[in-house]
């Protein structure tokens, strides 16, 4: 049987703006096989960014639960869900989250630097720069950098550790064509070379076909497109 690296079940959230509630997520369940590519379209406001945040540990669900690699993470610590994250989680924002004081290749390499205690640039994370096309643009800081090329730095840092899971919200959401054609095809490598698993969310019908398998997050539910 294909070993499940993502399983979540009964996911429940609700927004509170005031006395309004918003229920976003209405008992999700989803279990991703371990190499697979999930794909996730659905209206803006759907509750893609919130699924996904949910599965990678950032925020915590109302009710229902979480497992990666079969360990339970409402059980663990901070800390421990810290260390599961950089080990085994890859994250590409859908605002990027880069850190402004640092450069591009520092950015990139931090998540590598938090992990081996070093500081230095390996021939992956350089391999990495050069086909997301960013060596000329290393040195920058992220205010010194296009929208396109602040994503494409952290798809870098995303994939940086080489995680087993890459969750990826709208990685292709302000590319031209070509790039985003170069971030698929990134993306289609890395998990025929490596085996990785990859949930993406996204607005774009030709993205959303890479997906082994295909959901449509709708009314609070997933369903299989
Ligand atoms: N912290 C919050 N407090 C209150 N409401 C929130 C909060 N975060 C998100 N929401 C609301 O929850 C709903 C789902 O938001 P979410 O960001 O998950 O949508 P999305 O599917 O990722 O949308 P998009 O395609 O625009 O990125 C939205 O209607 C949003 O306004
Ligand atoms: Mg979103």
């Amino acid at each position: 049987m294909d070993k499940i690296v993502i399983e979540a079940d009964q996911i429940f959230k609700t927004y509170s703006n005031g006395r309004r509630e918003l229920e976003v997520l209405s008992g999700i369940g989803l279990n991703v096989n371990s190499g697979n590519i999930i794909t996730i379209m659905g209206q803006s406001g759907a509750g893609k960014s919130t699924l996904l945040n949910i599965l990678g540990t950032l925020d915590k669900p109302d009710k229902g639960v979480v497992k990666i690699n079969n360990i339970r993470v409402d059980v663990l610590l901070e800390d421990e869900l810290a260390e599961l994250r950089n080990k085994h989680i890859g994250f590409i924002f859908q605002f990027h989250h880069l850190l402004p004081e640092f450069t591009a290749q520092e950015n990139m390499l931090l998540p590598a630097w938090i992990k081996n205690g070093k500081k230095i640039p390996t021939d992956w994370g350089m391999e990495l720069l050069e086909t997301v096309g960013l060596t000329e643009r290393k040195d920058h800081l992220p205010s010194q950098l296009s929208g396109g090329e602040r994503l494409r730095t952290a798809v870098v840092r995303a994939l940086i550790n080489q995680p087993d899971i890459l969750l990826a919200d709208e990685p292709t959401g302000n590319l031209d064509i070509e790039n985003a054609r170069k971030l698929i095809d990134l993306l289609l490598r890395i998990n025929r070379d490596f085996g990785q698993t990859i949930v993406l969310t996204t607005h774009n019908p030709e993205v959303a076909e890479i997906g082994h398998v295909k959901y449509e997050l709708c009314a609070g539910q997933l369903r299989i497109i």
